[in-house]
């Protein structure tokens, strides 16, 4: 087999009338990283993962998946790639209507053979995985936030994806929940191989989960380095960033070096 990158994206650019949103894009992640890609509200980091799914099109730029040009297949070829791509919405995006059950059904039905009992089946496994059996029959409506939140994070891996993007998946989320879907990016990547790429504004969460992490400014992957470097950057837009995490980080350790 060639030696390929697991995902390539190059150039990519998308514009919303002229403003351009995501300028040239360029990001290369293996397989079983966890990338974590941080940046300003409103930077371009949902309209990015948008673009890997292909919610949307990029005005130019390629994006390479597992040795296929996600952009020229057809809607055949991209539903087949699609079963391998899990997206965590940062809106959740359930459908309001239907029961818990019955959105993590949808992607079964829409994309794979598998019979309405093996169907019962992994729904169940997933609501395990994320703490929700009991809200197998509820509407979404009858949901707190963050428990809509791990319904979408369930019906991200009803088809056992590669790759998952989480686009903020533990904001709004408790302490206890964030940790829990912190050790799920983490079991997902040794148990199942998974690669990820992880969307957040949760310092915490961010350090905890990243091989790799990236920063999108103005449309531009500023910085694409390990988390040890990230801390070391001089960039000030990133400094400003962390600041926060990083003077907590060394607090934490004052206290632990006088105790
Ligand atoms: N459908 C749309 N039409 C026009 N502009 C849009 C659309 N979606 C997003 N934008 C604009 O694109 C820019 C990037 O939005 P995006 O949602 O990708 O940012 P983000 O980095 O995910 O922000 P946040 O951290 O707040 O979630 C914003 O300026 C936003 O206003
Ligand atoms: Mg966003």
């Amino acid at each position: 087999m060639k030696n390929r990158a697991f995902l390539e994206i190059n150039g990519l650019k998308l514009k919303y009338g002229d403003k351009a949103v995501l300028d040239g894009v360029t990001l290369k992640i293996e397989p079983r990283e966890v990338l974590v890609v941080m940046g300003l509200s409103g930077g371009g980091k949902t309209t990015l993962l948008n673009l890997l799914l292909r919610l949307m099109e990029p005005t130019s730029g390629t994006i390479m998946f597992r040795g296929e040009e996600l952009l020229s297949l057809e809607r055949r070829e991209l539903n087949r790639a699609r079963t391998r791509i899990g997206m965590v919405f940062q809106n959740a995006a359930l459908i309001s209507s239907m029961t818990v059950a019955e959105n993590l059904a949808l992607p079964l039905r829409e994309l794979s053979d598998k019979t309405p009992k093996e169907i019962d089946k992994a729904i169940d496994e997933k609501l395990e995985l994320v703490d929700l059996k009991d809200a197998r029959e509820k509407l979404p409506g009858e949901l707190s936030g963050g428990m809509k939140k791990r319904v979408g994070l369930a019906r991200a891996l009803m088809l056992d994806p590669e790759l998952v993007l989480f686009d903020e998946p533990s904001a709004g989320l408790d302490p206890i929940a964030t940790e829990r879907i912190d050790d799920l990016i983490l079991e997902l990547k040794e148990e199942h191989n998974v690669t990820s790429i992880v969307v957040t504004h949760e310092m915490e969460s961010a350090f905890a989960v990243a091989s790799r992490m990236a920063f999108l400014d103005k449309g531009k992957i500023i910085f694409d380095g390990t988390p040890d470097e990230i801390k070391g950057t001089d960039n000030k837009v990133i400094q400003k960033f962390l600041a926060p995490y990083l003077a907590h980080e060394r607090t934490g350790e004052l206290h632990h070096a006088n105790s």
